[in-house]
């Protein structure tokens, strides 16, 4: 299957390619723009102090997210695979070590441990758009709302029927192909999702704890942060820009050979953090305004934005529209976190795209009852960082993402040969190029290793 690097240009992909540039840009901001932004972004910053947790975060997206995303869509776009045959091609062409293929395999590893809590999660807004229509949030206050909240996630049952739709849609849309569904669904949903977080921005202002929740996510109070801080932050970058674990780089395989990476790369960082900061503006308000805990955790936008959605003006109608765009906005996500498994098992074990997809589906879905039983049945089972949601959270966001970025840039920065990097990004190797190189050699790896080493005690 291997080719020479001279006819690495002539590689095409087994699945087809993306319509038209833009469609890859939708496809990549529908992976990007998800419950990374909405539902982690507030409670991870909330969890970790605001302002310097936040000002971290969006250092990590620039100088490590966005090398690493570059680096994810030329190796993809270079090798035309699923990542795990990608970067065995890749590392044989480059450097005769096909053994690269692991980080590709931690990848899907990594996506199925992410895809069995993100369904979860989505399953949460699902359930929460039914609510909305039946008026459950009209006139209640923070408490009943918690409590509400809180009787919801106790019953596995109606989790996991949530979480069995979710998983259910996300296997049917990945079966239907590359192309099929999504660039229509991102079309729609990112620009709505926008307008009604700026509706819900004109209810924050008005709670009068605007100020209050600016302050918080603002002004960096670095007494606040520790080594775990920074690593949240890190892992938070890789989460919501869908990096490190191979999702862009399946996505890259689609991608013309004529269309700018560098282009991509930062319209999509540049519309998936507006759109986080954003959606912490309208939370951390309300949080304020109602005594709530920022630190509350991963029901922190299931209790605020329902008391939103009660008290302003058709709340029910908004409410309804909100949670099902961030529904589709979590699908266009899952979607991605499955493509490199379904990829790799239909080019690796000849099935076709639908039972490879079902299968997949199939084991993420059991996965999944790890996550939806961690808030009811299996809440008070504590090990390592927490409940079996908080230990899987932690080793794919917090670990594996890093490390798989941290490798994939140590490969395109180091033991891909500059031709051929060049040859993806900008052939003529100009400034924006070199500062690429230079990003994605030193800064991105360094500044991973160290959170990395930092985080787990060394320079205690
Ligand atoms: N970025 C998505 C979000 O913010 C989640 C996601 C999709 C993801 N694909 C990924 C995270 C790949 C890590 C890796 O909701």
């Amino acid at each position: 299957m291997a080719q020479s690097a001279a006819s690495t240009g002539q590689r095409i992909s087994l699945h087809g390619n993306w319509s038209s540039r833009l469609a890859f840009v939708l496809a990549v901001t529908g992976s990007a723009v998800g419950l990374g932004n909405i539902w982690k972004f507030p409670y991870v910053a909330g969890q970790n102090g605001g302002g310097a947790f936040v000002l971290i975060y969006l250092g990590c997206v620039v100088l490590i997210g966005l090398p690493i995303m570059m680096a994810e869509i030329l190796l993809g776009r270079r090798g035309r695979r699923n990542p795990v045959e990608t970067m065995r091609i890749l590392g044989d062409e480059e450097a005769g070590q096909p053994s690269w293929a692991v980080v590709g395999l931690s990848g899907v590893i990594a996506g199925f441990i992410i895809l069995s809590f993100y369904s979860t999660i989505a399953g949460w807004t699902m359930a929460y758009t039914i609510k909305a229509a039946s008026g459950s949030f009209v006139g209640q206050d923070a408490a009943s709302l918690g409590a509400q909240f809180g009787a919801f996630i106790a019953d596995p049952f109606a989790v996991g029927f949530w979480h069995t739709l979710f998983m259910a849609i996300t296997v049917v849309l990945v079966s239907l192909g590359v192309e099929e569904g999504i660039e229509r669904a991102v079309r729609f949903m990112v620009p709505a999702l926008v307008i009604l977080l700026l509706i819900l921005l004109a209810y924050a202002v008005s709670t009068g704890a605007f100020a209050a929740g600016v302050e918080f996510l603002f002004k960096p109070d670095f007494s606040k942060i520790t080594g775990t801080a920074v690593l949240a932050a890190l892992g938070q970058a890789f989460f919501t820009l869908s990096i490190g674990m191979g999702a862009v780089m399946a996505y890259g395989a689609y991608l013309p050979q004529d269309a700018s990476i560098t282009t991509t790369s930062f319209a999509v960082a540049g519309a998936d953090t507006s759109i986080a900061i954003l959606s912490g503006l309208v939370i951390f308000p309300i949080v304020f305004a109602n005594g709530l805990d920022p630190a509350e955790g991963p029901g922190l936008i299931f209790q605020t934005l329902p008391l939103a959605f009660g008290q302003m003006p058709a709340g029910s109608f908004f409410g309804v529209l909100f949670f099902v765009c961030l529904g589709f906005a979590a699908l266009t996500s899952a979607i991605s976190l499955m493509e490199p498994a379904v990829a790799w098992v239909v080019e690796s074990f000849g099935l076709s795209r639908q039972s490879a997809a079902a299968r997949v589906g199939l084991i993420i879905w059991a996965l999944g009852f790890l996550t939806v039983l961690s808030f009811s049945h299996l809440a008070e089972f504590k090990f390592g960082r927490g409940t079996f949601f908080d230990n899987l959270d932690f080793l794919s966001v917090n670990i594996m993402l890093p490390l798989g970025g941290l490798l994939l840039t140590v490969f395109a920065g180091w033991v891909m040969c500059q031709n051929s990097s060049a040859d993806e990004l900008d052939p003529g190797v100009g400034p924006v190029y070199r500062l690429w190189r230079l990003l994605a050699r030193f800064v991105a790896p360094v500044a991973v290793l160290l959170v990395l080493l930092n985080a787990f005690g060394l320079f205690d």
